[in-house]
């Protein structure tokens, strides 16, 4: 699937409530696009914006006691703002209460009526005000409720005009069939063949029983008709682009994609198609329709009071990390639960771990032996198979992102770190530069910063800022240009000097959000008797039977199926560092405590955890408020004694 253009949308968010975190999952998704589309050097065009009319604003104003417009211009600009804040990459901001959209709208009401789709009749049936839809008796349930919404329905009548709906049954049905790919993800498309095959009646698309509306083309002579809310916001695909003014520039329609949710997708697999045909435009390469984000296992709505505030979230865990989670945690299309625990699992071992940590080792490795300076020239020579490993993962993502099946994409772009963490720890440059490997060791980092270099350029999009810091520390810019020599290309990284940086995914150890909870009393834990007074005395030689030592951890990584365990490599003053397996990871990340100084005890008993062989003790000290470790309080030569 090549395009040259990149048109991407979001829907437009109905102004009656602020945002919670379904609308910034859409909004994070068709960003994502539109940054990669942007670094792959596409033009590329992303909409997104506020939907103002219809009967559910106008009352969402007035039971506020305020007037309609400025009721829209408030929640738009929170939209807006929030979009502004999360540092949405969009190109326009469309408003259904622009002057240019309204004239689009008038314009393809006239063009519908010419081509003799539209007509007036009367119209009965069962409207539901929450989703402006009407509902055919044999669809409500219990005869009155919306099947949608569950909300009651009332019976409307009135005077309206229609479009020809059913005189466009075949050829959607060819539509979908000549497009596989026109609905994602693709098991969606099948839904709606099966809704059209049920026969499809013509739609009402005008309102008299309300006016806070676009008003029919003047030629219609006919002020009591409000044109229906979804013509009037399907449109906004088109009037975006100015369709029906002067400055119409349709050069970028059709869309890619419109995202949506599939509470929408009839509107969007239905209508819209139907809209464009009778318009004589083309029609959108692919409709995308993701599932319901859910709260601890309940679907996310208003009045179950379950709704997770965006900004919130973003504050307390970071705007990027929350992005990554939401596109890594579901599949494009299922549902997903948001639970706090999810997204710290994803920070502390995703990001934390894997890739945090990856360039922490780099830095470690390469500050210790090489001053800093990382070079890739000999990296195909003594890692071949882990180049082309690498290249293997990155040659399959680009499509999985453009399917929309981005939790794919993150999970296959994870693959090249696994790549990475693996050769540190099989081929273990702190033996090998003893050994005297000086090249070895050097092509091993220059590998470990290109794969940090080709997975930061595919991470771009969904984490742009991360990114950045890490191609900074690696010396290389994030641009079209080398996209195309790092990744289309598979070069290696030009050499440069890193400089150490503080970690970039500090491990967190708590939720951070409070949740408003029933209050449980708990009795006080009665404190242990202090056992002092019972102490045992030494004589200083036994206390000089234990050796402390100060050392450096120069490699750190999770033991994997461990809560509680790390795997370090503490450089003692010894020939060879020391493995410690130390039981602090609740406390301490990988990454937090890479390259930095510890106590050991230097004459323990070698003893196994979990199959591998610990060779001393980290002196650390646990109290209520959790464990810290016990350090030098300014840097000494490793296996400095301490007494
Ligand atoms: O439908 N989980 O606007 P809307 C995931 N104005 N996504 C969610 C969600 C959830 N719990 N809740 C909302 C409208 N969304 C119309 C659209 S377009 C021409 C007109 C997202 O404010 C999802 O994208 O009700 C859904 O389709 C959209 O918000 C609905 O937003
Ligand atoms: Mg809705």
């Amino acid at each position: 699937m090549s395009c040259h253009k990149s048109y991407i949308t979001t829907p437009i968010y109905y102004v009656n409530d602020v945002a919670h975190i379904g609308h910034a999952y859409t909004t994070i998704i068709a960003d994502t696009l539109a940054r990669y589309a942007r670094l792959i050097g596409q033009e590329t065009f992303f909409l997104t914006g506020t939907d103002e009319h219809g009967q559910k604003i106008e009352e969402s104003a007035k039971k506020r006691g305020k007037d309609t417009k400025a009721y829209a211009d408030e929640i738009s600009a929170t939209f807006r703002n929030l979009w502004d804040e999360f540092d949405i990459s969009y190109d326009k901001f469309i408003r259904t209460t622009d002057t240019d959209h309204i004239k689009g709208v008038q314009k393809a009401f006239s063009v519908m009526h010419e081509r003799g789709d539209i007509y007036k009749d009367k119209y009965k049936g069962h409207y539901c005000i929450s989703c402006e839809t009407f509902f055919p008796e044999t669809q409500l349930v219990d005869g009155e409720f919306c099947p949608d919404c569950g909300k009651s329905t009332s019976i409307v009548e009135e005077e309206s005009y229609f479009f020809k709906l059913s005189s466009y049954e075949d050829k959607l049905l060819a539509w979908y069939r000549d497009n596989p790919e026109c609905i994602l993800p693709k098991s969606k498309r099948n839904e709606v063949i099966r809704f059209v095959e049920g026969g499809l009646n013509d739609l009402s698309i005008t309102r008299t029983s309300f006016d806070w509306g676009v008003k029919l083309p003047k030629e219609f002579n006919d002020p009591k008709h409000v044109m229906y809310v979804w013509l009037d916001a399907l449109m906004n695909y088109v009037t975006a682009l100015g369709y029906g003014t002067d400055e119409v520039n349709m050069e970028f329609w059709p869309a890619r994609v419109h995202l949506i949710g599939k509470d929408i997708l009839r509107f969007h697999a239905i209508y819209w198609p139907a809209f464009l045909m009778s318009l004589g435009l083309p029609l959108p390469k692919h409709i995308g329709a993701h599932g319901w984000w859910t709260r601890n296992g309940e679907k996310m709505s208003k009045s179950k009071g379950n709704v997770v505030n965006p900004k919130e979230v973003a504050d307390a865990y970071g705007l990027e990390n929350f992005r990554y989670f939401m596109l890594r945690e579901v599949p494009f299309g299922g549902d997903g639960d948001f639970s706090q625990k999810a997204l710290i699992d994803r920070i502390n071992s995703d990001l934390g771990n894997d890739l945090g940590n990856l360039l922490n080792r780099l830095i470690g490795m390469s500050g210790k032996y090489f001053k800093g300076k990382v070079e890739s020239d000999l990296v195909e020579i003594y890692y071949k198979e882990e180049l082309k490993e690498v290249e293997e993962s990155l040659s399959k993502l680009e499509p999985y992102l453009f399917e929309l099946q981005l939790h794919r994409y993150l999970e296959e772009l994870w693959r090249p770190l696994t790549v990475a963490n693996r050769a540190i720890d099989k081929y273990q440059p702190w033996t090998m530069i003893k050994e005297g490997k000086k090249d070895e060791t050097m092509a091993l980092n220059g590998l470990i910063a290109t794969i940090l270099a080709k997975v930061s350029l595919m991470l771009h999009a969904v984490m742009p800022k991360t990114t950045t810091t890490i191609a900074n520390a690696l010396g290389f810019e994030i641009n079209p240009e080398n996209f195309n020599k790092i990744i289309r290309e598979g070069e290696v990284l030009p050499p440069f000097t890193i400089e150490k940086r503080e970690p970039l995914f500090p491990r967190i150890e708590e939720e951070l959000l409070v949740e408003k909870k029933p209050e449980v009393k708990v009795e006080p834990k009665k404190e242990k008797k202090k056992e002092v007074e019972n102490i045992a005395l030494i004589g200083i030689d036994d206390f000089f039977k234990t050796l402390l030592k100060i050392g450096t951890v120069v490699d750190a990584k999770e033991v994997k199926k461990s809560k509680k365990l790390l795997l370090l490599q503490v450089d003692i003053g010894e020939e060879k560092p020391r493995q410690v397996v130390a039981g602090i990871k609740e406390w301490y990340s990988a990454e937090d405590i890479l390259n930095t100084q510890v106590c050991v005890v230097a004459n323990l008993k070698p003893a196994k955890l979990m199959g591998m062989v610990s060779e001393g003790m980290l002196l650390a000290s646990k109290d209520k408020n959790g464990l810290c470790l016990i350090r030098p309080e300014r840097p000494k030569v490793n296996g400095t004694p301490i007494s």
